[in-house]
């Protein structure tokens, strides 16, 4: 069952949203060459409780585990949910996805974005700048009455046509009460096919995009997911609110 929000359920994810996003922008300046990913997590952990809100991913429950943190930090060919740890220290070069949710007043609110530490190979601003416009163009797109694949086709195509690849066994999700609520958003698929989107529905989508194959494994961490090729992979992530016209991105930086 899709839920669609109420009135006042949308009010209550547009402030989960703000704080969220105001959050990650104050993380973004933080990555630099020497931090570890735990200081990251620590800083991220100590702004959400000071807006009131909880980390939206500690103590999330997958498969009989928990996961430990607030964000999740995943490094050059990790593609997400990598653990933040003590040393992990960020190096000239990497980059890194910082995926972050909270908890405000029953309410999820989920994101993410890839950034570079100091000098950044040409390759790896044009995976991360790819990455972010797939997601930019896929949202531009949403009207109500379009259909899932409708979002999931323009993130496949633009991605591909530059010669990157998609992540498939993993994607985007309904948000609400919950973090992860039907439906199950591709970034994979074709134009006018799947559920009919309606105003009211809350989705994160999150294309994760591969430098070479979209093949990946999970490390023994039992939580790292990692391309199996090595190969780089960049994140990007918002939670968007259905409208009467389009989509209103409720995690959008200001
Ligand atoms: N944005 C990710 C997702 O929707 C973050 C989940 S991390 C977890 O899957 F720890 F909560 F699993
Ligand atoms: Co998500």
């Amino acid at each position: 069952m899709i839920l669609i929000k109420t009135s006042k359920e949308i009010e209550i994810m547009r402030q989960a949203g703000k704080i969220l996003s105001e959050v990650m922008k104050k993380i973004v300046p933080h990555v630099h060459r020497g931090v570890s990913t735990l200081e990251l997590d620590k800083l991220a952990e100590k702004l959400i409780r000071e807006n009131g809100a909880e980390p939206g991913f500690k103590n999330y429950e997958s498969y009989g585990r928990f996961y430990p943190a607030t964000l999740c930090t995943s490094i050059n060919n990790q593609v997400v949910h990598a653990l933040p740890k003590k040393n992990k220290i960020l190096k000239n070069g990497d980059i890194i996805g910082l995926d972050c949710g909270v908890k405000y007043k029953g309410y999820y609110s989920d994101m993410a974005l890839t950034v570079g530490v100091g000098e950044i190979s040409f390759q790896a601003k044009r995976l991360i700048q790819i990455t972010k416009e797939s997601l930019e163009i896929a949202i531009k797109n949403i009207r109500p009455e379009i259909h899932l694949g409708d979002i999931s086709w323009p993130i496949q195509s633009f991605v591909e046509k530059n010669r990157l690849s998609v992540v498939r066994q993993l994607c985007g999700h309904g948000i609400g009460k919950e973090l992860h609520e039907e439906p199950n958003v591709f970034n994979y698929g074709d134009r006018g096919t799947g559920l009919i989107l309606k105003p009211g529905m809350v989705l994160a989508i999150e294309p994760m995009v591969n430098e070479g194959d979209w093949r990946i494994e999970t490390l023994d961490d039992e939580w790292t997911i990692v391309t199996k090729d090595g190969s780089l992979s960049a994140h990007f992530e918002h939670t968007i609110l259905i409208t009467k016209t389009g989509a209103e991105v409720l995690t959008k930086i200001n």
